[in-house]
């Protein structure tokens, strides 16, 4: 199926807390959702990805989830996800939702169920309960770390008052693993999936894959000196990327097979294009998001040999390459381009960092054309087609992200980027809800000139420059092909053929650099003066 939507679509991920108030109260809902669909239609997105819209305690920003076939109450309830659905359809957008198997919140009723039945009990094998080390098991099980700091392990208490067993979590402590070796689980998911499919969404992105499955013997995990979850440098690590992870996936294709034309995204941060190429294929998922690319720092040298890599990992396999810049967890692609360090390792990479807000938009432009240029299919984040900055400096006591109390205040976390969207007006809350409502993280002053409807209005806005470049990809014969051929080799130039006659060049040299004056620019990020792209700067040309 090559012509297959997935192939070659631009989609947009939706934060529903953040994205639009539709009943007033502060936080974003689906009713707010779906009356700003059609903004979405006509920005030229194929797509949304809804973060998750399920009942949770919100201890990690909706990933730690009590109920797996149900909406949050702050966001609506199941009508109104059937409505999402629906009208997402009638516009052509299609829908995907996220699906966090690795493990549920300590609200879920099977994680109140295993605390009750006490060990050995078939309640407590759906999770990874161990009994600690030392004497009288005071010490935790191994010394797997948790990706918000800290152990991955927490103690309980049984119900007769004794110290007990330890759960393990990868997330935070309120985010007990499910223990995917159990037969109850695979088949509580089956039925998870089956509900969602049968309701119409035309996919899941699989949250945190490469955690669903450990090494049997748990063995301490070898951090190689940096005790820090940096998933993207472990190799051979017992609780992430595990290769009986792959059974689970082969289970879910095989329920996704039962309908049609149903997808999943993983999202897999591994050490490795070809680590990631094992998620993907005929009998597992069909697309994963490209992360090397997206933690790519703002360099040609660097971007070119993740583009190379992402080609040619995935062309063989007829896996279509996917180019993500930004998500709910990473600090806004302008801050980020804005500082010094410009890659993104890790969440807490470049904090604290001078940021050139002015550069910081400059190259998101240049990379907003990169990104979309590329062959295969596209990501964006809400709010990064306006150009936002992340918001670093909101007051603690705003904070909700769990890494910031994991570790002790030292990593602000990922809520800078997950401030409420601006819609319109001067000052908070942007139309985001009525006038005179506080939102949930606070809004800045002073984007009275990001919001959606201050840059449709403003003709050099990112706002205009995305949905130019949306369009262009629509129509532009070149970029509805696969083909895709790099152009000679100029220092800190990027310069690929795309057929029909498209080019585009990036310039990250740090000087002008000519461009073929004699060819039409379809499309810039900052125009060519006189035969010459600025630094910082992309362009389309047509023949
Ligand atoms: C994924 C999500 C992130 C969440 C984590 C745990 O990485 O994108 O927001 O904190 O999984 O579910």
């Amino acid at each position: 199926m090559s012509d297959a939507w997935w192939r070659r679509a631009v989609i947009y991920e939706v934060y529903p807390r953040s994205f639009a108030d539709g009943n007033g109260d502060g936080d974003g809902d689906l009713r707010g959702l779906r009356a700003r669909l059609p903004y979405l239609r006509d920005l030229g997105v194929d797509g949304i990805w809804i973060a998750p819209w399920y009942p949770s305690p919100m201890a990690d920003g909706g990933y730690d989830v009590s109920d797996f076939t149900g909406i949050h109450p702050l966001f609506g309830e199941l009508a109104d996800a059937d409505a999402v659905i629906a009208e997402a359809h009638a516009l052509g957008l299609r829908v995907i939702t996220d699906m966090v198997a690795n493990h549920t919140s300590i609200e879920h009723p099977w994680f109140a169920a295993a605390l009750a039945a006490g060990p050995g009990s078939p309640e407590r094998a759906r999770y990874l309960f161990r009994d600690g080390r030392g004497d009288s098991g005071e010490e935790p099980p191994t010394n797997w770390i948790s990706a918000f700091g800290g152990s991955a392990w927490t103690r309980i208490t049984e119900a007769n008052g004794a110290p007990g067993q330890w759960y393990l979590h990868l997330f935070a402590e309120e985010q007990p693993d499910l223990n995917w070796s159990d037969e109850a689980v695979r088949a509580d998911f089956d039925r998870i999936l089956r509900f969602w499919f049968d309701r119409g969404v035309d996919g899941m992105r699989i949250d945190a894959a490469p955690a669903l499955a450990k090494a049997p013997a748990f063995p301490d995990a070898d951090y190689g000196g940096d005790p820090r979850f940096v998933t993207i440098r472990w190799v051979g690590n017992p609780h992430w990327d595990v290769d009986a992870v792959h059974e689970v996936f082969r289970r879910f294709r095989g329920v996704a097979d039962e309908y049609a034309d149903r997808i999943f995204v993983a999202e897999a941060v591994v050490s490795s294009a070809e680590r990631l190429a094992a998620y993907l294929g005929p009998d597992e998922m069909q697309t994963a998001f490209n992360f090397p690319y997206l933690k790519s720092a703002w360099d040609a040298d660097a971007l070119r040999s993740v583009i190379d890599d992402t080609l040619e990992q995935f062309v063989p396999i007829g896996v279509p390459p996917t180019w993500v810049t930004s998500s709910h967890d990473e600090v806004r692609l302008r801050t980020r381009f804005g500082r010094r360090t410009t890659s993104s390792a890790h969440f807490a990479d470049g904090q604290g960092e001078a940021v050139d807000l002015e550069l910081g938009l400059r190259r998101s432009r240049a990379s907003a054309l990169l990104t979309f240029a590329l062959p295969g299919t596209a990501y964006l984040y809400q709010g990064e087609e306006l150009g936002l900055p992340e918001v670093d400096d909101l007051p603690d006591g705003s904070i909700t992200d769990p890494v910031f109390r994991r570790t002790g205040g030292e990593t602000r976390g990922r809520d800078g980027c997950r401030v409420p969207m601006p819609w319109s007006g001067d000052e908070p809350p942007y139309g985001f809800s009525p006038d005179g409502i506080t939102t949930w993280l606070p809004q800045p002053s002073g984007w009275d000139g990001l919001t959606v409807a201050a840059e449709e209005a403003d003709p050099g806005s990112m706002l205009r420059l995305v949905r130019d470049a949306l369009a262009l990809r629509r129509s532009v014969p070149g970029l509805l092909g696969d083909e895709f051929r790099w152009v000679g080799r100029r220092d800190g130039v990027l310069e690929f053929d795309r057929g029909g006659g498209f080019t585009c060049v990036v310039n990250l040299s740090g000087s002008v650099v000519p461009i073929d004056a004699t060819r039409p620019v379809l499309l810039a990020s900052t125009a060519p003066v006189d035969g010459l792209l600025p630094n910082d700067a992309a362009a389309w040309l047509s023949r």
